[in-house]
């Protein structure tokens, strides 16, 4: 349903269903003057994507580098699988970690590294508890799932744009997250490899049950591959609803977007 966020929800974390997996609570985040998340509120429940719409500098990727500790928030609470990010020391945010798939703005691929390096590369951390075998096998399931197995002793440089997105995606999944954050998963792409990563984004939503974040401005992606949207808009949760509910909005802020 519709809702304007006029007074944000508090959440009583006491009551969670279990079915909550990202709840961000009140956070607020400023650089000096510059005012960016003012009392942002957004809930992730499981095997739900959401898509954070907002303009550009309007927040959206500080939001979720606060959400897997890149970027610490000045106040607020983020609580993924009920542990609050931003309080967790070394070793628990690493744990934490390992559940969360993030899928850069950028692709951030090591140029200098094959595919099959790169994707070896998250699973570094966890090394000890994998034998090569099992290393090969995963790398080769990630690519198998984005249908790239046929590059995995290739250089980045050799991959078109489209293909480069599939790899960092399949990086992003490796370790199977129950939460991946995508920072516009498709911008730069085509229309027809766009589409290719919105039914990725789905597969493995319902694949892995995954609970995901989308950033977006691509509104067919928007259309495409969110159960709900939230505007970001003056630091806070604007508006969120469906994608049809928010395309027939009168509101002229909410507007602008579906032009
Ligand atoms: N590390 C930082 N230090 C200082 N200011 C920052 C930092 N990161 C982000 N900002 C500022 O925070 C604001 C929001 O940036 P953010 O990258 O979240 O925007 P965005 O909504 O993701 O925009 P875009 O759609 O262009 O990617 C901008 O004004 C930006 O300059
Ligand atoms: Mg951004």
């Amino acid at each position: 349903m519709l809702s304007k966020k006029e007074t944000p929800a508090i959440t009583d974390t006491s009551k969670n269903s279990g079915e909550d997996v990202i709840v961000v609570e009140h956070i607020y985040k400023r650089f000096g003057t510059n005012i960016v998340l003012e009392d942002f509120n957004l809930v992730v429940k499981r095997e739900e994507n959401v898509v954070v719409l907002g303009k550009s500098g309007a927040g959206k990727s500080v939001l979720i580098k606060c959400i897997i500790s890149l970027l610490k928030p000045d106040k607020g609470r983020i609580l993924v699988f009920g542990e609050n990010v931003p309080e967790l020391n070394h070793d628990e945010l690493d744990r934490i970690r390992a559940k969360i798939g993030f899928l850069f703005q950028g692709n951030a691929l090591y140029d200098s590294m094959t595919v099959r390096e790169n994707l070896e590369f998250p699973l570094r951390r966890h090394w000890i508890d994998f034998s090569q075998k099992d290393v090969d096998a995963l790398v080769m399931d990630a690519l198998e799932n984005v249908g790239l197995t046929h590059t995995v002793d290739m250089m980045p440089e050799e991959l078109s744009g489209g293909m480069l997105k599939r790899v960092a995606l399949a990086r992003t999944m490796i370790l199977k997250p129950d939460v991946i954050l995508y920072d516009e998963p498709t911008t730069g792409l085509d229309p027809v490899t766009a589409r290719e990563i919105d039914n990725l984004i789905i597969k493995l939503q319902k694949k892995y049950q995954t609970s995901s974040i989308i950033i977006s401005h691509d509104m067919n992606c928007v259309k495409n591959t969110a159960d709900r949207v939230v505007l970001l808009l003056d630091g806070k949760c604007y508006i969120e609803g469906a994608y049809e509910e928010l395309e027939r909005s009168n509101d002229e802020k909410i507007k602008q977007f579906f032009e």
